[in-house]
């Protein structure tokens, strides 16, 4: 059974996208997360100039997921720009750029040079909890600004990633995206989240605060891609939904709340063998019930 999927144009041999941020670092890596056979692979998010990002520790487990606060660690611009075009070369397949920005200029800055790397598609990650200052994702008008001042010098299909944080004002977020000129939606980022080690009574990372992904953000991530699903599906807009996806029935389920994609990031930690199974458990459950993938897309949403 075919499990191919375009977004936008862009053919993806299955529906499963590795995650920006998660082994996104290096073209080899990049190589083999897409021959284990993720349907595409997302880079870290690239930044307009070169970022230390915060000290260990950056990553804490907790039993239904992971907190993270990496704080968009980045090499120099243009070495980041050699990289992608690295990755582009060697993975036989779709490749998305990640990209960040302090400002609508930084964003138009890295998109216009990214893009003339070749990726599939670039996605705008508007959405990180981890550094100072808003998260633009929050705003739908600064959303719309950064939108706006790359649309003109990305050639490529645009993704916005939007952030869970407020669930309630997403779908504005979205149509707003939308109606700047993004192309594809990806939903959710991490959710802003603490993890206190009793023992010293401390957070455990140097951040702080981190970004939670894994189990726990699943439903949060389900109920975003739903409610973005009202809002854009009859502008045609489709959506990689991202969020604790570890199982084939995972994937189907943000299926079903509205993707056409979906991301896979935390669990691929324990073994990259994760997108294999993940298919192999979609496609079991599609011919047993004689469906297509197609028709699983937004079915929650039927009465
Ligand atoms: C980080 O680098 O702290 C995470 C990036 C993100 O969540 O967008």
């Amino acid at each position: 059974m075919s499990l191919e999927v375009r977004l936008c144009g862009v053919r993806l041999r299955n529906p499963t996208v590795l995650a920006a941020g998660v082994l996104g670092t290096s073209p080899h890596i990049l190589k083999r997360v897409y021959d284990a056979g993720a349907g595409a692979v997302t880079t870290k998010s690239i930044g307009p100039r070169e970022r230390e990002g915060h000290p260990n520790p950056v990553v804490v487990e907790f039993e239904c997921g992971l907190l993270n606060a990496v704080g968009l660690p980045s090499p120099p611009l243009e070495e980041s720009v050699e990289n992608l075009r690295r990755a582009v070369k060697l993975v036989k397949g779709s490749v998305i750029a990640s990209i960040y920005g302090e400002t609508a200029a930084d964003f138009r800055h890295v998109a216009s040079l990214v893009s003339e790397a070749e990726p599939a598609m670039v996605e705008l990650n508007i959405s990180c909890p981890n550094v100072e200052g808003r998260i633009p994702a929050l705003n739908p008008a600064e959303s719309a600004k950064i939108v706006g001042a790359v649309r003109d010098v990305v050639k490529q299909p645009l993704i916005v990633k939007l952030s869970p944080t407020d669930t309630f004002t997403i779908k504005e977020v979205a149509r707003a995206v939308v109606d700047a000129g993004a192309d594809v939606i990806a939903a959710v980022n991490t959710m802003p989240a603490m993890v206190i080690d009793v023992d010293f009574g401390r957070p455990v990372l140097s951040n702080r605060r981190g970004g939670m992904s894994g189990a726990a953000l699943r439903p949060i991530a389900v109920r975003c891609v739903y409610d973005i699903y009202e809002e854009v599906a009859d502008a045609n807009v489709p959506i990689i939904g991202i969020g604790g996806v570890s199982s084939g029935r995972d994937a189907l389920e943000m299926m079903m709340a509205g993707a056409s994609a979906v991301g896979v990031g935390t669990a691929v930690l324990k073994g990259l063998d994760v997108f294999k199974r993940i298919l192999a458990e979609m496609e079991e459950f599609l011919e047993k019930r004689c469906l297509s993938l197609a028709e699983v897309v937004g079915m929650a949403h039927g009465r």
